[in-house]
């Protein structure tokens, strides 16, 4: 594998599942393959789960890990292609990029998108420009469209909680929350479950909350959230704000808040949410304090998810 900065960049997800629940039995490889191997991770955005579960996983592995708040502690970045640096930013992405790809045998970016350009978050613009000056694989912290390593967690979390009798039906519906969210975790999701096709996707929105065709294409797609709820066997809950016109949170009619009263009609469902969470807004408590919740699971697995990307793209090198 190259870079982790989709489902596309890994040929079968079964593998990389796989090779994460091995590590989960033994979370140190004996021969040590990060060995003498360093991985930079700069966080644009802040986080508590993914940086402390992708610095374990590469501690497991015997990287060494330098992490940059990238906000706060380098110089303002530029990343216009040709700019006349005449403003507020000291130093252009390409240069920046260049530097860290020999500090680095690889490289994490976090960025989220800034919600105000359809065209230009979908571009991927920040991202790529590290991958295209680095020079060294990157694996993506959650990106602008997608947040892979959470994808790869939840797909985990449900191997390890699907029935075996049937192809399990798993719902991701839209929730509730306070301001405009990027779209990145339930693009992923969806991406993610398609490619994995082991599952029935159902994506579940209000009216005016549409995805992105190009990750949602194959998933049955209702704006009732009852209708999508029957029979479920895992609700994945997330807000997300809409594409058109992008960035904004149209009025909802209904209460999409996930209860435990809206789950009785499920097939005692598992629930998944990436945290954090807004409680009694996205969730009630009584849904993530009760044994259907699988929030802390999914957590956890992300040492594992980030583990095995880590370890496919270290022998990449
Ligand atoms: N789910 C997730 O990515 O959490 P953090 O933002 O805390 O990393």
């Amino acid at each position: 594998m190259k870079h982790f900065l989709s489902v596309n960049d890994v040929t079968h997800p079964d593998e990389l599942i796989n090779r994460a629940l091995a590590f989960k039995q033994q979370p140190v490889p004996p021969h040590h393959p990060g060995k003498g191997r360093r991985l930079g991770l700069l966080f644009f955005n802040p986080s508590l789960r993914t940086r402390l579960s992708t610095q374990l996983a590469a501690q497991n592995l015997g990287m060494e890990v330098i992490v940059l708040n990238a906000g706060r502690e380098n110089w303002t970045l530029e990343f216009t292609d040709g700019a006349v640096m005449d403003g507020e930013t000291v130093e252009h992405v390409k240069d920046a990029a260049r530097v860290l790809g020999r500090y680095f045998d690889v490289l994490g970016i976090r960025t989220f998108p800034k919600l105000q350009s359809r065209d230009e978050d979908y571009a991927e613009h920040v991202l790529n420009q590290f991958v295209r000056h680095a020079g060294v694989p990157v694996i993506s912290l959650e990106s602008a469209t997608l947040h892979p390593l959470q994808s790869l967690a939840d797909l985990i979390t449900i191997t390890e909680h699907r029935p075996h009798s049937r192809k399990p039906k798993v719902v991701l519906t839209w929730a509730p929350h306070i301001k405009p969210l990027p779209q990145c975790v339930a693009n992923s999701f969806a991406q993610w479950m398609l490619a994995w096709n082991k599952a029935h996707l159902v994506v579940a929105h209000p009216p005016g909350y549409e995805l992105d065709e190009q990750f949602t294409r194959g998933a049955d797609i209702l704006t009732s959230q009852m209708e999508a709820l029957q029979d479920a066997d895992f609700v994945y809950v997330k807000n997300w704000s809409s594409l058109n016109p992008y960035g904004t949170t149209p009025a909802v009619g209904e209460n999409w808040m996930l209860t435990s009263a809206k789950l009785q009609v499920t097939r005692n469902a598992r629930v998944m949410h990436c945290l954090p969470v807004r409680r009694n807004v996205e969730l009630s408590d009584e849904v993530l304090d009760s044994p259907a919740s699988l929030v802390t699971e999914q957590a956890a697995n992300r040492i594992w998810a980030a583990q095995a990307a880590l370890a496919s793209l270290i022998e990449s090198i």
